[in-house]
């Protein structure tokens, strides 16, 4: 059988410690932890001189092989072109995104780079799999390298429109790039539209039915894969909480407050300083529920040598001291906000705790918080998602109370509403949104992915 090479700027063996928590190295750890295979990226050091050759770890099935980046290349590559160009760019933030011609030109040599550090260690049957936005051109670098094996690219955030796709200079040499791969997957129909749009207007390329696109001389096949949670592994650890395991935390829980729960990287597309004032909005419009209701906010800092992830952090502390002395009591407190990072277990004990799970981002790829949420509700008394129409999420789970995250009078209602569901409509939703999560867990992202690399390459 071929040999999986996953391809990421985030490596989950590097970054295992608290405060570095992400959707996609979840999702690849839980995606390789059976299958085994190689996994090839940032060691998320940063170093004064770059080391000759990738640092290789075996830890069980996988082989972990990282590289240390330049503190240049970390400022242009890292925090520069990926994190304050692409990132507010494909999230939809034009006024948030910074660009620099120099940031690119390291962009590139990073791929350029890592293409060459990879290609000594693949065999001849492997499927190689990049995943994000970090790494846009190495497929093409590669190819260029001399690399035939097939390969793939996932992105994991949403792909803009095609107006503010062209706002980025170098847009067609990057969607260049993104076509030398033979297979490209998306989270949602939206970015799968948003990119064949661009293909056909701005890149005068052809769609040619049976997901197959042909631009810039090659054949790519397009398709969409939503990512997915090992929903077992997380049934299972919602079980042993409930029965007490892990959950110490849990047990300061006020018996007469109810939980609802926001777990988000601190990142200005989560919608956190909009949520708190939903939920300032949500107790100005139901006073009732003051003293009785609590949102408990986990955000861990996220990027933090960026300036935008510097203000939002600054700002959203703000809001909850702002709110939090305007309803706050001596023996309550309306936000708890927690700008640190937990275990899966600990957020488990969390979710669990809550009635409602808060889930508002103005713009998400896919969103596994969400999924998370609703996998570990007791399934006899399951909680409430409140989920934002812009997370990739909301396609699939309709059994969520959908919100439109800048109304904050609608978001406020849906958090009455939920408060007031019926246990029957709580476990008619709650079902369905398990029936879809089962149906595409992780492991069907990934098989469906390799299934389809396997079958390259594509031809018209
Ligand atoms: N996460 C975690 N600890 C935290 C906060 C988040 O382990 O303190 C995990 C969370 O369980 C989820 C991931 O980080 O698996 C976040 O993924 P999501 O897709 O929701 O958002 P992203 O951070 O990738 O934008
Ligand atoms: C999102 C991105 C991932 C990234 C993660 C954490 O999920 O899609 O590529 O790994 O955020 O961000 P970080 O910059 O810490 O890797």
């Amino acid at each position: 059988m071929s040999r999986l090479v996953v391809v990421s700027n985030r490596v989950a063996k590097a970054t295992d410690g608290k405060g570095r928590a992400g959707g996609l190295a979840v999702a690849l750890q839980d995606a390789l932890k059976k299958l085994g295979g190689v996994w090839f990226g940032w060691s998320g050091s940063v170093v004064a001189k770059q080391q000759d050759k990738p640092e290789i770890v075996q830890a069980g099935p996988v082989t972990y092989a990282t590289l240390d980046l330049t503190r240049k290349q970390y400022n242009e590559y890292y925090n520069g072109f990926a994190n304050r160009t692409l990132w507010p760019l494909f999230h939809y933030r034009l006024d948030l995104a910074a660009f620099s011609q120099q940031n690119y030109s390291s962009y590139r040599e990073v791929n350029t780079l890592f293409a060459s550090k990879l290609k000594p260690l693949l065999k001849n049957d492997d499927l190689i799999w990049v995943h994000d936005y970090h790494l846009i051109p190495l497929g093409e670098e590669l190819r260029r390298a001399g690399v035939t094996q097939p390969m793939g690219f996932f992105l994991h955030t949403p792909f803009p429109a095609m107006e503010v796709m062209t706002v980025l200079p170098s847009n067609l040499d990057l969607v260049r790039a993104l076509c030398a791969y033979d297979v490209v997957g998306f989270q949602t129909e939206n970015d799968l539209r948003a990119f064949l749009d661009y293909i056909v207007n701005e890149a005068g390329g052809g769609i040619m039915g049976n997901h197959l696109v042909h631009a810039f001389g090659n054949t790519l096949r397009v398709e969409i894969f939503p990512i997915g949670i090992d929903v077992e592994e997380l049934e299972k650890t919602a079980q042993e909480v409930g029965r007490g395991k892990g959950s110490r935390r849990m047990r300061i829980k006020p018996s007469n407050r109810t939980w609802i729960v926001g777990v988000d990287r601190l990142d200005y597309s989560k919608g956190l300083v909009q949520r708190f004032q939903s939920f300032e909005r949500f107790l100005e419009s139901h006073p009732a529920y003051r003293g009785a209701v609590t949102l408990v906010q986990i955000a861990p800092p996220s990027r933090s040598e960026v300036i935008e992830y510097r203000d939002i952090r600054h700002t959203l502390e703000g809001e909850a001291g702002r709110i939090n002395g305007r309803f706050g009591e001596f023996d309550w407190v309306p936000i708890n906000y927690l700008s640190k990072s937990y275990t899966r277990i600990e957020l488990v004990g969390f979710y669990q705790a809550s009635r409602i799970g808060l889930v508002t981002p103005l713009r998400d790829g896919m969103n596994l918080v969400a999924k998370e949420y609703v996998a570990a509700q007791n399934p006899e008394d399951p909680g409430v998602l409140v989920l934002s129409r812009f997370a990739g999420a909301a396609r699939e789970l309709e059994g969520a109370l959908t919100v439109n995250p800048y109304d904050a009078d609608g978001v406020a209602d849906a958090l009455a509403i939920a408060l007031k569901m019926t246990i029957e409509e709580r476990l008619e939703r709650w079902n369905a949104m398990m029936d879809v999560m089962r149906a595409n867990n992780v492991t069907v992202w990934r098989d469906n992915f390799i299934e389809t690399l396997r079958g390259a390459p594509y031809e018209v």
